[in-house]
């Protein structure tokens, strides 16, 4: 079975991103994959100072061991001056990323509260995953508030790219598996 995890970078209370998130996971479901969802909310990561990836504890230990297993991912943000929230590169700070993202395909989303729906950090998001060594999907989600309605996404344009996004996303996983 395909798994694909996602990613939530937000660590507000009622997060957008984490709808946003979740909402792309859903839609991979309906492809015939598994999923699950870190929430990044959910856990309080120490900061990266430059150690070894395995000296952070355990909770950073089981994270690893999820990303593993993952075939691919959603990678969701909120946008923070520009780029993605500290909480979420902290994140890929933390990870031996040769091991657990390197070579996997990803599709990113983010929200923005401007009118520019998080362009920016979806661009950003592109010379990061070059970095992470990880295959981004050629298409991405941006959305900012007014696009959400009661915490779901109804815009008919966005749901359309967010179908667009997961099809490529688990075409890729299901090709690059090992
Ligand atoms: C510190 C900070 C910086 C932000 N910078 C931007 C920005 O550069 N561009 C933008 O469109 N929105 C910006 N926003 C707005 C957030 O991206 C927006 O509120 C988003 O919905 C937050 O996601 P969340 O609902 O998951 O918390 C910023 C918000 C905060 C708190």
């Amino acid at each position: 079975m395909v798994l694909i995890v996602g990613i939530s970078g937000s660590k507000r209370p009622d997060s957008l991103c984490l709808t946003l998130v979740n909402t792309l996971l859903s839609a991979c479901q309906k492809h015939g994959v598994e999923t699950q969802l870190i929430d990044l909310s959910q856990h309080n990561l120490p900061f990266f100072d430059n150690r070894e990836s395995w000296e952070y504890g355990a909770d950073v230990d089981k994270l690893h061991e999820l990303l593993g297993k993952a075939d691919g991912f959603v990678i969701g943000t909120p946008e923070y001056h520009g780029s993605m929230s500290g909480t979420l590169k902290n994140f890929f700070d933390l990870l031996d990323f040769k091991r657990v993202l390197a070579g996997k395909p990803a599709g990113f989303c983010a929200v923005g509260g401007g009118r520019s729906r998080a362009q920016t950090v979806l661009d950003h998001f592109m010379v990061v995953a070059r970095a992470l060594q990880l295959w981004p999907v050629p298409r991405v989600v941006g959305m900012n508030h007014p696009d959400f309605q009661d915490f779901q996404v109804k815009d008919k344009a966005t749901l359309e790219r967010i179908e667009q996004v997961t099809h490529e996303l688990v075409r890729a996983a299901k090709a690059l598996k090992k």
